[in-house]
């Protein structure tokens, strides 16, 4: 059986992907995946995971809030499977009037204004070298984070969306929220005086443990709706309608990026840790 190297994370409105697929439940050290399901998808195998399934579960439904979900046994399962690209959707809330609901934003920075979330897994409750393998040295580690989603990957995205004639925000600055409320006003007014673009609930910690693990990640950003203060009121019924309303671009968007990831895909956030 052909390998799986790329993995994709469905978010809010992304339960499911493949057509055809191999469902499975990952025990790591962390606790259970929820189902990952296995299939071709862009001409490769790929593994599909929807973050908000309920861990263990072969049903896939939105049941687990983003201030919930077990990051570090979802990431360490799409390891455990030999994973080593992962693209993620997020939807999220736009600071800018130009970025519209219903936009597609590819960011290239990261602000965590999370609270209490497991953050690492280099916490002493499992060796690197379980983790990561044979060449983990260290047994304290700081990951270089300058680039938080992996240039490379981004790159491949956006040509992708060139090639379908997909307009897309090129680069942007998400600033993950705990949630599960949306934001305030002020708070929006704040993290635009920050530079932030977009607010969501689940970049973090899923970019860091990511590359803890040596793996590249990006995100597609799909926005849907304007964040506080610049609309009436946030919904999630509107966040549900915009999402769907984008579903067929994400998914035509996730396959041209799937197709153009080269075999045999490496790049620097491979060595992030040794
Ligand atoms: N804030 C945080 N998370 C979100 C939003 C928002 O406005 N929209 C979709 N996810």
């Amino acid at each position: 059986m052909s390998e799986i190297r790329i993995a994709i994370i469905g978010g809010s409105g992304l339960y499911e992907l493949l057509e055809e697929a191999e469902s499975r439940i990952v025990e790591t050290p962390f606790g259970k995946s929820p189902r990952i399901d296995i299939g071709v998808f862009g001409e490769k195998r790929v593994a599909f995971l929807a973050r908000h399934a309920k861990p263990g579960s072969m049903e896939v439904k939105h049941e687990v809030p983003p201030h919930m979900i077990n990051y570090r046994a979802n990431i360490l399962a799409l390891k455990r499977l030999g994973v080593k690209a992962i693209l993620a959707t997020n939807a999220c809330g736009s600071l800018k009037r130009e970025y519209k609901p219903g936009d597609i934003l590819i960011p290239d920075q990261l602000i965590d204004m999370t609270k209490n979330r497991d953050y690492t897994f280099y916490d002493g409750s499992v060796t690197p070298k379980e983790l990561i393998g044979e060449g983990a040295n260290s047994t304290v580690i700081h990951i270089d984070f300058t680039h938080p989603y992996c240039p490379s990957l981004r790159a491949i995205i956006i040509d992708a969306a060139k090639s379908i004639n997909l307009k897309v925000h090129e680069k942007g600055c998400y600033v993950c929220t705990e949630g599960p409320r949306f934001e305030t006003p002020a708070e929006i007014k704040f993290f635009s005086l920050i530079g932030v673009d977009v607010v969501g609930m689940t970049s973090v910690p899923e970019a860091i443990l990511a590359r803890e693990l040596n793996m590249c990640y990006a995100s597609i950003c799909i926005i849907t709706n304007y964040a506080a203060g610049m609309q009436e009121r946030i919904s999630q019924e509107e966040v549900r309608g915009i999402f769907n309303k984008a579903r067929d671009k994400v998914y035509a968007l996730l396959e041209e990026a799937v197709r153009r990831i080269p075999r045999g895909y490496v790049c620097r956030c491979h060595e992030a840790v040794q």
